[in-house]
C-alpha cells in the first residue's frame, strides 16, 4: 500500500475537523491523559527517554502539550521543550494553558520540521506516527533534529494487539474489522514497527517495551477504545443497522456482570543518535 492510499483519521487532521469535533477530540486527548494506564505508558517513556536537566527537548505532535509542560518540568528550570503539532487550533489551546515553564509551542509537520539538524538533546513522540502519512519520513526528520548521542523516544500503539473478553468474540472481531482505518488507523500495527525501525536506521541502546494496557470496566476502556466510546455516534461507526446496538448492549452486560475485559499494547520505544 502506497502512503497516499492511507486513509486518515481525525487526528491526522485535527483542523479540518469540524470544531465540535476537535473539542471533542481534544477532550478525549485530557481524558486519555489522566488514565492510569496511559500514565503508566508515560513513566514507562520517561524512564526510556532519560532527560536530564538543561536538556532541549522536542515533543513532536504535541497535542495540547500537557507533556511537553510535565517534561520541561523534569528537566528543571534550566530545561526547555519544544511542542510542535500539525494542527493550529491544538496549538493555541496549548498555548491557552502555558503555565510558564520553559516550553514554546509551534505547528509544524512532524516529517517536514523547520528545525536545524542536531539541534536538540532529545525527542518525544507519542501516539502521532500511526496517524501520519510517511513515519519513515517522520523518522528521519526526528534523527535529523537529534544531537549524535541524544536520544529519541517513540510511544505508539499496536491496534492489531486489541483484544476483548466478556463480549462475543465474532462481534467484537467484526467491530474492530469495522473501525480499521477510520477510528482505529490504518497503520494499526505501528507500535511493533518502531524497535525494527530505529534498529535500520542505526540507532544505539534501542529499548523496547511493550506496555500491555488493561481495561477491567467499560467505563475505563472508552476513554481510549473508540467502540467502548458511547460517544462515537452511529453516523462514526458507519456499521450496518443494529451492529453498534447489539455491541453496546454485550458491553454493558459484561460491564454489569463484571467481567468485561480488553486490552492494549502500546510500545515505548527509545534508541541513542549515532556519534
Ligand atoms: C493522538 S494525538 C497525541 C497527542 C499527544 N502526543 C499525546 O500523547 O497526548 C496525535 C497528535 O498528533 C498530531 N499530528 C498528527 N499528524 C501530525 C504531523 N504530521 N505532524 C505533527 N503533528 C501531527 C495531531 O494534531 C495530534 O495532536
Amino acid at each position: 500500500m502506497t502512503p497516499a492510499q492511507i486513509e486518515r483519521t481525525p487526528f491526522a487532521d485535527l483542523d479540518g475537523q469540524p470544531s465540535e469535533m476537535t473539542a471533542m477530540l481534544l477532550a478525549a486527548l485530557d481524558e486519555m491523559g489522566r488514565h492510569p494506564e496511559i500514565l503508566r505508558v508515560r513513566q514507562t517513556a520517561v524512564r526510556a527517554l532519560r532527560p536530564e536537566a538543561g536538556q532541549r527537548l522536542l515533543d513532536a505532535g504535541s497535542g495540547a502539550g500537557d507533556v511537553s509542560r510535565w517534561l520541561a518540568a523534569e528537566m528543571g528550570p534550566t530545561g526547555e521543550v519544544l511542542a510542535v503539532d500539525s494542527s493550529s487550533a491544538t496549538i493555541a489551546v496549548a498555548r491557552q494553558r502555558h503555565d510558564g515553564s520553559n516550553v514554546d509551542y509551534r505547528t509544524g509537520d512532524v516529517c517536514a520540521l523547520d528545525l536545524a539538524a542536531d539541534s536538540f538533546d532529545g525527542v518525544w513522540c507519542e501516539r502521532v506516527l500511526q496517524h501520519v502519512d510517511d513515519a519513515e519520513r517522520g523518522i528521519s526528520e526526528l534523527v535529523r533534529i537529534t544531537r549524535p548521542g541524544g536520544r529519541i523516544c517513540l510511544i505508539d500503539t499496536d491496534w492489531g494487539s486489541l483484544a476483548f473478553d466478556g463480549v462475543p468474540p465474532g462481534l467484537a472481531r467484526q467491530v474492530m474489522e469495522l473501525m480499521h482505518g477510520r477510528l482505529t488507523p490504518k497503520q494499526y500495527d505501528m507500535g511493533r514497527t518502531l524497535r525494527r525501525r530505529l534498529v535500520a536506521r542505526g540507532l544505539t541502546q534501542v529499548t523496547a517495551t511493550p506496555v500491555t494496557c488493561l481495561f477491567a470496566t467499560p467505563a475505563s476502556a472508552a476513554v481510549v477504545l473508540p467502540m467502548i466510546n458511547p460517544l462515537v455516534g452511529q453516523d462514526a461507526w458507519m456499521a450496518p443497522p443494529g451492529v453498534r446496538d447489539e455491541w453496546f448492549s454485550h458491553v454493558d452486560a459484561a460491564g454489569a456482570r463484571g467481567d468485561f475485559l480488553a486490552v492494549l499494547t502500546i510500545w515505548v520505544v527509545a534508541g541513542s543518535v549515532g556519534q
